[in-house]
């Protein structure tokens, strides 16, 4: 207690001991965009001495949680009144006031609030908690990014502008997933993950937990899988490229949760309002799963874990007919059951290949014995089956959107991903739909040109993500329960690439789900994103910047000639290019929009983007030959 006095003196003295300085806050860019902001003249002045925080009882968490926010970014020590005492008492002006309504606003639901800024007051209000909890996002970006200053406890002062924000959600389900068997992630990294979800107003952390390179996940009693299946054979460098293990080798790379970490992340998830969607992949996807009890595939050979993808020769699948794999699926659904409180489990369901199914004699008989004419029947009867298992669990089936092929079970919700197809073929016949399209939503994907970007599949551009729109014509809405962003981790081996990967595409994905379909203005998202990355940065958190490269293609001229187009994602870019093979700058020609003749005998260009007269993008270098061939391809 003695420590604890001496520390809140010191920190008056400190107060009183420095300067203050007044910052003018940021600029209004909140991502997701609010439903309504309306700005009036006028701030409200933060200051350490006068922002005290009252909350009512039911809100003394998330009042707590906005204390530690500001302790955290600006130093600051909060005093409060609620029913929990959090910080100290020093003072109790309380110039931030969380309200729970006492007559419910029907408008915004249990996830929205009302932000009201005055010179006098901030008062952030909602039906429930977790609307008060989206609103301390909000006002966060309000102020500007966290002080990493050595000199910053308890001096800065902030003007906050007065305005008055009414802001609800469009979409129940607002996801990202994370693939955490491609390579694993650290229960600190994944807590920081969540964090960077939190601040997006994202709410369900999808976690694919088990596949083909690695099982995440101890289950008491099956201690193989945390042994055998959560390890392979160390491999660096191009993933496409590996070499299975050899004989003998060691597999020591790898990981795995402990139920205690996956409790204490389920936590720290649920303290951020977010709920964890745990993947089983099942029946494919499975050599972890089969590595570590080889009687589940059917030809119960004995394999390692993968370091690569799997050929197509090896049985990553689980054989349906076998009793074990029904005794397996229920002790393992058993535990994640107890293990998550989501409501829905992910069971996988994805790329089988079920060749296998077909040379197996116990699975043939089954088919015999049941009716069953396919293979797309033999997993729609597997789904069915492990359907009844987590229902009676007390649970209900999330699965790929293969489990629609042959026959969807009954109560099943549907996660599009191969298109937007599935979903709405799922949601026609009345079930609920999760939409992560790999062309839109698949953050693995390189998200620029390929000569500039780190080694990846496919592209998918900020701009794309942002033209994702979860609710396809003719569907009805209410089958659609939101959409996601999606990380398959093969070719992202560490987490500081994951952070390059996920942002600021996250960002496109979550206004996409938390905004109103209305209010979307691609321009003056890329100009919020840009304030965004201030905050990135002083968060230490790694993002891509592509959104700033020219983008330079070949197209035809009138005359049939080849020309060159140069384009850019971010609005307002001032574009430099050369044919003769130096580096340009803004000395050089500018491209002013009309497509560009090649000069005879240039063998490439490369092109440059300004903003303020400044360089802002990387230089992009272009074959002249390539682009032809495109300008083939197209
Ligand atoms: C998937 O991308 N295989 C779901």
């Amino acid at each position: 207690m003695k420590k604890l006095i001496a520390y809140f003196l010191t920190t008056i003295i400190c107060y009183y001991g420095h300067a203050q300085s007044v910052m003018d806050s940021a600029i209004i860019s909140v991502i997701p965009q609010p439903v309504s902001v309306s700005t009036q003249n006028g701030y409200y002045l933060l200051t350490p001495q006068a922002a005290g925080i009252s909350a009512d009882k039911n809100a003394a968490d998330v009042a707590d949680f906005l204390s530690c926010l500001l302790h955290h970014n600006y130093g600051y020590f909060l005093s409060g009144q609620s029913g929990k005492a959090f910080s100290s008492s020093v003072n109790t002006k309380a110039g931030i006031e969380l309200k729970i309504n006492k007559i419910e606003n029907t408008t915004i639901g249990d996830e929205g609030y009302t932000l009201k800024v005055t010179p006098e007051k901030i008062i952030l209000s909602a039906n429930k908690p977790k609307g008060l909890f989206y609103g301390i996002q909000t006002l966060m970006q309000l102020l500007p990014p966290k002080d990493n200053s050595d000199e910053h406890t308890q001096r800065i002062q902030f003007k906050i502008p007065c305005v008055d924000i009414t802001d609800y959600p469009r979409f129940g389900y607002r996801g990202m997933m994370l693939d955490v068997s491609r390579h694993f992630f650290s229960k600190e990294f994944i807590k920081k993950y969540i964090d960077e979800m939190a601040k997006y107003k994202f709410n369900v952390f999808h976690w694919h937990l088990t596949d083909d390179q690695g099982w995440r996940i101890e289950i008491k009693g099956l201690p193989e899988l945390t042994k055998v299946g959560a390890w392979r054979v160390p491999r660096t460098g191009k993933w496409d490229t590996f070499q299975m293990p050899q004989s003998g080798e060691e597999a020591t790379d790898g990981g795995y949760y402990t139920q205690a970490d996956i409790q204490e992340i389920v936590k720290y998830a649920k303290q951020r309002y977010i709920d964890v969607l745990p993947e089983i992949d099942v029946p494919a996807h499975s050599l972890a799963l089969i590595a570590s009890y080889p009687d589940l595939s059917c030809t119960q050979q004995q394999y390692d874990v993968s370091p690569q993808y799997v050929p197509d020769s090896i049985d990553d699948v689980l054989c349906v007919a076998n009793d074990s794999t029904w005794l397996i699926l229920d002790k393992i659904f058993t535990q994640v059951a107890q293990l998550f409180p989501y409501k829905y489990i992910h069971t996988g369901g994805d790329e089988a290949n079920r060749k296998f199914w077909m040379k197996d004699p116990k699975d043939i008989a089954l088919m015999q014995k049941e009716g069953i004419a396919t293979p797309a029947e033999l997993q729609s009867y597997f789904e069915k089956k492990l359907e009844k298992l987590i229902v009676s669990k007390g649970k209900r089936m999330i699965g790929w959107d293969e489990i629609l092929e042959g026959g969807l079970a009954p109560e099943a919700t549907v996660m599009s991903w191969r298109g937007m197809k599935g979903g709405i073929e799922a949601a026609k016949m009345g079930h609920e739909v999760i939409m992560t399209p790999i062309m839109e939503t698949y953050l693995s994907r390189k998200q620029g040109d390929a000569s500039v970007e780190p080694f990846g599949p496919g592209l998918l551009r900020l701009s794309t993500c942002y033209q994702f729109e979860p609710v396809p014509e003719g569907v009805n809405p209410k089958f659609i329960l939101g959409g996601q962003a999606s990380t398959w981790t093969e070719k992202i081996p560490n987490y500081r690439h994951l952070e390059y990967m996920t942002w600021p595409r996250a960002m496109a994905i979550a206004e996409v789900v938390w905004s109103p379909k209305s209010t979307r203005n691609w321009n003056n998202f890329a100009h919020r994103v840009e304030q965004q990355f201030k905050y990135l940065d002083a968060d230490s958190v790694k993002y891509s910047q592509s959104m700033y490269d020219p983008i330079t293609t070949a197209v035809k001229g009138a005359d049939d000639s080849m020309k060159i187009k140069i384009t850019t994602e971010m609005p307002g870019l001032t574009l430099y290019y050369t044919f003769d093979g130096t580096d340009p700058d803004n000395f050089y020609p500018e491209y002013k929009g009309v497509p560009l003749d090649i000069p005879k005998g240039a063998s490439e260009i490369r092109v440059i983007a300004y903003k303020d007269g400044r360089v802002i993008s990387r230089q992009m270098n272009h074959s002249l030959e390539e682009l032809r061939k495109s300008l083939k391809t197209k």
